[in-house]
């Protein structure tokens, strides 16, 4: 199993499962964007340095003041994080909720914080025949029950957005709510979507962003949680001192101003997603139309495929997927595949095809 660690991208364990060398892997079961990094984060690295002698800004001044421009929000309003990874787990520890409604499947990391902040948690399951759209009868119902809600918003793995009428309902404000937009940057028209702006006045609402995806840094680590000032602070004294290193703000101030990067990677997305869902569909493959950089989709039961069976045969050609059976809530024939460039992802139906022709034979 690759997600031996609990997610996607882990290329050592790839490494150590397949006897090649971890640059040697074709890795889509994580979901950076393949347009990245920038190039100033280059410059940044090479040039940068000479000043990691200094003790990085404990405040983040410089980025959170670009922030707060660029997407509107006041300053007050912005902690940023050690990847979004950090504030899943500090907000766990600011909120400490007693019981969370956890969308099912949603990204694990909600439950590890919220267990690891002594509360449990009530599922609420996504439908396959709903599109795995989160649904507002469901929503309703689970408020008696929680004391906090914690959805992706696009939601990982489905890609899928939370519908109008169960954001009103969250934007009312009478149940506390988290919102992970880790993965919001790639949706068109993310402004109609996002609650970012309204986060940042609400006692209800905290929303999170991940930098890492949209400019391909995870091994930066950089995110901003955006909430109420008085919430912000709750935070602020929770998180560990300078947990946001020196490049990390370097480079995440300077990739907020290359708006190229950002125009060119939606037109990258837009052109790239529909072709490669209409791949997946022409190998029979059951894809859900996600709104982001990767693609859910489940080997219909006539295949006999599993996804382990698929995950095996596609890493010893060198191909890394994502085993998204390991999401509380989906079964054994789902996977998650990252969308990039052409090149790979016909390297991707081509693997996907020598699988699903090798493995339907064995049964025949
Ligand atoms: C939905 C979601 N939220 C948050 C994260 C963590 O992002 P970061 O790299 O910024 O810590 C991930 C990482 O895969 C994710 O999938």
């Amino acid at each position: 199993m690759l997600e031996r660690y609990g997610h996607g991208g882990d290329l050592r364990t790839a490494e150590e499962a397949y006897g090649k060398p971890e640059m040697g892997f074709l890795d889509f079961s994580s979901n950076m964007n393949p347009l990245g990094p920038p190039s100033v984060v280059r410059h940044i690295l090479r040039e940068g340095w000479r000043d990691i002698v200094q003790y990085p800004d404990p405040a983040v001044r410089e980025l959170r003041s670009k922030l707060s421009a660029k997407c509107n929000i006041p300053m007050e309003s912005i902690l940023v994080g050690n990847g979004a990874a950090e504030l899943i787990d500090l907000t766990a520890r600011v909120l400490k909720p007693q019981v969370t409604g956890l969308a099912r499947p949603s990204f694990s990391e909600y439950e590890e914080a919220v267990h690891k902040s002594g509360g449990g948690i009530y599922n609420i399951p996504l439908h396959a025949q709903h599109q795995f759209v989160l649904q507002q009868q469901d929503v309703e119902a689970a408020q008696t029950a929680v004391d906090l809600f914690f959805f992706g918003h696009p939601n990982n793995p489905s890609g899928k957005l939370i519908s109008r009428e169960v954001l009103a309902m969250l934007k009312q404000g009478d149940h506390p709510c988290v919102l992970d937009e880790a993965f919001m940057d790639f949706v068109p028209n993310e402004q109609e979507h996002s609650l970012l702006q309204h986060a940042a006045e609400s006692q209800c609402l905290v929303v999170l962003r991940s930098m890492t995806k949209f400019y391909s840094i995870p091994g930066i680590r950089l995110g901003f949680m955006v909430a109420h000032p008085d919430l912000i602070k709750l935070a602020q004294q929770l998180q560990v001192q300078w947990s946001v290193n020196y490049l990390a703000q370097r480079i995440g101030t300077a990739v907020l101003e290359d708006e190229a990067f950002e125009i060119s990677s939606r037109q990258w997305l837009q052109e790239e997603k529909p072709w490669l869902i209409q791949q997946l569909e022409q190998l029979g493959l059951d894809v859900v139309h996600g709104e982001v950089n990767f693609l859910l989709f489940s080997f219909p039961v006539s295949m006999g495929v599993t996804v382990k069976q698929a995950q095996q045969h596609m890493g010893r050609q060198g191909i890394l997927i994502r085993d998204a059976s390991l999401f509380a809530g989906l079964n054994e024939r789902y996977c998650r595949v990252a969308v990039r460039l052409r090149e790979d992802n016909c390297r991707l139906i081509a693997g996907l095809h020598t699988m699903l022709s090798d493995l339907t034979q064995n049964r025949g």
